[in-house]
């Protein structure tokens, strides 16, 4: 028997967007040099929800100008405390109004809106609140007694949790005593936004945060702008490489939060029933467009065909459609060109000699999705066994022994997250000491919290963001 579920849809009445916006710069709005504009739109069915300003090379020289007085008169002379005091108003802020944002997130990105309203931004506000407290602690983050912030922070992230990746990088940013520019992606520039008007209702100084919306054009430019003492960047490898090369040579501190390729083991002693949660949570979470996903599940042979039959049954109940939907488990794929891409590996995966498998859910006939898909008999060498594809596809392959369950793990560019499932404790600790990983999760999967760093090796990226290691990020001497 199937039974259908009644909508329950969120209103979207919580939200009041403008017909346009212009950048946040020294505490204001103002429109970017030359009137330049550009649609931002629901992925969920095309509609325009608004238009924001494009910010060229003048308006970050003025933004960056605006930070450095912010940081030279006003908030490098703050007491930390009184800093402090302002990221609790913005962590309180947050909690008020984390209906509007959860609402504002879902249209614009394109997730449900059981996902923003449970995690993105309950950890956003998480991020402030840890951070506030930091503020006038610094002296225990490890960078010795007296620690110095580094001045205007340069900061650029990604689509896949725009307000919650502007928390990891304005919170401790601003904690340790910086000032920031930051640059929201291109598909999803509206909660940075109404962040900026969460910053005028906190009474931050202005000049404190600036925030500029454009493309990867915008972000290179405040990359290579003489007057930022660090770049803060999450996004793909292949951006974080660039900037990696313009940074080199310069005195700009950097951290660098990339992409991932992350195995999730399943050893024969597993709960299987709990680890199939597991599986589903780690690749299907946000229409899998996670860097640290369990994108590589690697299964002990002698369980693979339970693992396999209990996991197409579990995903043929994974509901996809409107985001707004309280009872949607996956939303639309937040762009176009995310959409290219996914499809373009999945044929791969397919004309290399994977099965593929998906659940055949219907689609809406507007925007952009993806059924959740699993590819099965995957090979190490095939191109769906070493790309990131940032989307719902899971490619599994098999093990008999531990040790090679390690080897195919750490078979990889990346080394940004693993789970391991298993019943034996030793054997959850000799494995996670022998993966190269920077996150790995044991009989659960992506479980987020701003004291945990996070971060990865390799091709993942450098640094760690997120607990007292992330914040020496912001600090001289820090990492
Ligand atoms: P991207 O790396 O191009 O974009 C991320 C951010 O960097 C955006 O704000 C973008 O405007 C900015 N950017 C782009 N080019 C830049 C440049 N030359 N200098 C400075 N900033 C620049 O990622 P994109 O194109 O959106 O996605 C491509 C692939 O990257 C995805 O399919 C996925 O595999 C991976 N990706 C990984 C993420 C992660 O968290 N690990 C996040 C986003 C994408
Ligand atoms: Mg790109």
């Amino acid at each position: 028997m199937t039974f259908e579920y009644a909508p329950a849809p969120e209103s979207a009445s919580v939200v009041n967007i403008a017909d346009s916006y212009g950048l946040f710069i020294n505490g204001k709005f103002v429109p970017a040099k030359g009137g330049m504009t550009f649609p931002t739109i629901n992925p969920a069915n095309e509609k325009v929800l608004s238009k924001v300003a494009y910010a060229s090379k003048d308006d970050v020289d003025k933004a960056v100008a605006a930070a450095r007085a912010a940081y030279t008169k006003v908030w490098s002379k703050l007491s930390p405390a009184e800093r402090g005091k302002y990221l609790f108003r913005i962590a309180r802020i947050l909690q008020e109004r984390a209906r509007e944002f959860a609402v504002l997130e879902t249209l614009n990105n394109g997730k449900p809106i059981r996902e923003t309203r449970d995690a993105d931004i309950p950890l956003a506000a998480a991020h402030f609140f840890y951070h506030a407290g930091w503020a006038d602690k610094l002296e225990h983050a490890g960078v010795g007694n007296n620690p110095k912030s580094l001045g205007v922070a340069g900061q650029i992230i990604p689509w896949n949790f725009p307000l919650l990746m502007l928390s990891w990088k304005i919170a401790p940013a601003l904690a340790a005593g910086n000032t920031v520019v930051l640059k929201p992606a291109e598909t999803t520039p509206l909660t940075a936004l109404f962040f900026a008007e969460v910053c005028q209702q906190a009474d931050l100084p202005p000049g404190v945060v600036n925030i500029l919306t454009g493309d990867g054009a915008t972000g290179s430019h405040i990359v290579n702008h003489p007057g930022i003492d660090k770049i803060a960047f999450t996004g793909s490898t292949e951006v974080g490489k660039l900037i990696a090369r313009s940074v080199a040579g310069t005195k700009k501190s950097l951290t660098l939060e990339l992409g991932g390729k992350g195995a999730n083991i399943v050893y024969e002693d597993a709960a299987i029933d709990e680890t199939i949660e597991g599986i589903v949570n780690g690749i299907f979470f946000n229409q899998g467009h996670v860097c640290c996903a369990g994108s590589r599940l690697l299964v002990q042979e002698s369980v693979h065909d339970e693992v396999i039959e209990k996991l197409q049954r579990r995903m043929s109940q994974i509901r996809v459609g409107d985001p707004m939907d309280k009872n949607t488990d996956m939303g639309a794929i937040n762009s176009s060109a995310q959409l290219a891409k996914i499809r373009e590996l999945a044929d791969v995966g397919g004309e290399e000699g994977a099965t593929r498998w998906d659940n055949g859910c219907e689609l809406p006939a507007k925007g952009f999705w993806f059924r959740p898909t699993i590819f099965t008999g995957v090979t190490q060498a095939q191109r769906i066994a070493r790309e990131e594809i940032f989307g719902p596809v899971l490619s599994v392959l098999t093990f008999r022994t531990p040790q090679e369950a390690i080897d195919k793990a750490n078979n990889t560019p990346f080394g940004l997250s693993a789970g391991i499932w298993s019943d034996k404790g030793s054997k959850v600790l000799w494995t996670a000491k022998n993966l190269k990983a920077g996150v790995i999760w044991a009989n659960t999967f992506n479980k987020f919290d701003p004291a945990s760093p996070f971060g990865g090796y390799k091709e993942s990226g450098w640094g760690r963001e997120g607990g007292r290691h992330g914040l020496s990020a912001y600090l001289k001497g820090g990492k």
